[in-house]
């Protein structure tokens, strides 16, 4: 079941792939959004998933910010050091002497959360001369093509989502000190329906999941590697180049995304708002 077709006059909308992501153009995000303009965004957001914003200028620090409060109230990150100044503003930096680069397995943002994020917008300022290319995945579709007895299995089922594996020593090249960071874990249903297009989608991911909660030991571990392979297939996947200052918002209450780490030693740099979202249910 598609989202229904929407019709734009403020904003120009490209779709990127049949059932994922568009480009928007027609746009600057440094200078404000109207409300006819976040309209008509909110609408793509929700039909498309994945946005990325072209031929932007850098958006200075106060209106991402502005721009990501027009969705909702901010989501802090419970173990990523903050932008000077701005704790709204989460960097995304890798370079020279990074040890990991944020985002490099398959993940939905922060889904250890009790309420995890309903979007991130991310616009990046600073690109390898190649490479640093991000993926992100179809949870609708995933959940849409596993067939009806693997559905009637899964519904009803939850699942663990724990971040210590995560955010321990992760930010310790920032100075973040473990002592005070939370790894938070969380309980959510493995099936959830996004609660403004009502469609299902499948929560699960590699990063965070750990545990189906009603099976055995060996069921859930078997069970989630089946489910994370099955997410992971390419026919539900897009891979976005990006350009000097895109941004690109996504929802991650039905896709996932995996930032690809193909550029080291060269740098890639950008800053990151999240939006809270709302407790899961199926
Ligand atoms: C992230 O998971 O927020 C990082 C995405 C990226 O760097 O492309």
């Amino acid at each position: 079941m598609a989202t229904p077709a929407v019709s734009y006059s403020k904003i120009e909308i490209r779709p990127y792939a049949p059932n994922l992501g568009a480009e928007v153009r027609g746009i600057s995000l440094a200078h404000g959004v109207s409300a006819q303009e976040f309209d008509e965004i909110r609408k793509a957001f929700l039909a498309h998933q994945v946005l990325f914003f072209r031929d932007q200028e850098e958006i200075p620090p106060g209106r991402h910010i502005e721009f990501g409060r027009m969705f909702g109230e901010l989501h802090a990150h419970p173990a990523a050091p903050a932008m000077e100044g701005y704790p709204e503003i989460f960097e995304i930096h890798a370079h020279k002497e990074s040890k990991v680069a944020n985002g490099e397995f398959w993940h939905s943002d922060v889904s250890c959360d009790e309420i995890p994020p309903l979007g991130t917008m991310l616009q990046l300022h600073i690109l390898p001369p190649s490479g640093g290319d991000t993926m992100f995945s179809d949870m609708y579709a995933a959940w849409e093509a596993l067939s009806a007895p693997m559905q009637n299995m899964l519904m009803g089922l939850t699942a663990t989502h724990e971040s210590a594996h995560v955010y321990l020593g992760r930010y310790a090249d920032r100075g973040q000190d473990d002592n005070n960071i939370s790894c938070p874990s969380a309980v959510h249903p493995i099936v959830r329906t996004h609660p403004d297009t009502k469609r299902q989608a499948l929560y699960i991911n590699r990063t965070f999941t750990t545990r189906i909660n009603e099976l055995s030991a060996t069921e859930s571990r078997v069970i989630l590697e089946m489910l994370f392979g099955h997410c992971e297939q390419i026919e539900f996947q897009i891979r976005f180049r990006w350009s000097h200052n895109d941004m690109a918002f996504w929802d991650n209450r039905c896709c996932m995304h995996r930032a690809i780490w193909d550029y080291w030693p060269e740098e890639r740099k950008g800053r990151r708002v999240t939006i809270k979202g709302d407790r899961p249910s199926c």
